[in-house]
């Protein structure tokens, strides 16, 4: 399927507040050349599927935040931003998908693209706690998921999709955390055949 990622885009940039960047990029293999030096040695030994999604998801950041210098992975894999900045990465087979801010009062920001594709029913049951049965599995992957980035930024633990609990509201949702009953606030749109899935904490 052809994805347009100028759609994505528009559709991402409408569920973000001023002062957060948001984009997204068709994944290709020409934004290997683009990799820097640092960053090559991150993805030397991954397949070139892989290689392809890290590299065009360095390039988008990049081109978010108008830097030329090198992002590195962090220690729990998450991108290492510029001093100041938050952000964060998403990718499925064909795009890539970010977010960053500059704004002191953001405090961390998740990120999630999933396909709409519905999903098996064993795997629903890994991802719907039985309070969210009326969700659609893979759109609660995708917010749970985005939900997760924003919770582990500077650190955090695995958490199972069993400790984090949906509630729906239209184009936001509330997930909390339920380990420390923290609220993390997004929204999210489905476009494209993609479920998109913005965190924001301030
Ligand atoms: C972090 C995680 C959510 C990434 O998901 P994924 O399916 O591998 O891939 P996505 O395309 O959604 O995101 C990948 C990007 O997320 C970013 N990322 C990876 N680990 C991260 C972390 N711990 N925190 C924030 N961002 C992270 C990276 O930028 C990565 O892309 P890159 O390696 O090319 O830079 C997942 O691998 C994970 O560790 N999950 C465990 C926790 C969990 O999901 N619990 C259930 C939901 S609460």
């Amino acid at each position: 399927m052809r994805v347009d990622p100028v759609e994505l885009a528009v559709v991402l940039a409408a569920l973000a507040p001023p002062g957060i960047v948001t984009g997204a990029r068709l994944i290709t293999p020409d934004d290997l050349d683009g990799l820097r030096v640092e960053e090559r040695a991150a993805v030397a030994n991954a397949v070139p599927g892989r290689r392809h999604e890290f590299a065009s998801g360095r390039t988008l950041l990049r081109e978010l935040l108008g830097t030329s210098e090198a992002i590195l992975v962090g220690p729990t894999r998450a991108p290492l931003l510029p001093p100041g900045v938050v952000g964060s990465l998403a990718h499925d087979e064909l795009v890539v998908v970010a977010a960053v801010s500059r704004d002191p009062s953001v405090k961390s920001l998740g990120i999630d693209v999933e396909p709409t594709d519905p999903l098996a029913a064993e795997m629903a049951r890994v991802i719907l706690r039985d309070d969210e049965r009326e969700l659609d599995a893979h759109l609660a992957f995708a917010l749970k998921e985005a939900a997760y980035k924003a919770w582990s930024t500077g650190g955090g633990r695995m958490l199972g999709h069993h400790e984090v609990r949906l509630s729906v509201d239209g184009s936001w949702f509330t997930a909390t955390v339920l380990p420390d009953e923290r609220q993390l606030r997004g929204r999210y749109a489905t476009v494209a055949g993609r479920h998109l899935a913005l965190v924001i904490v301030p």
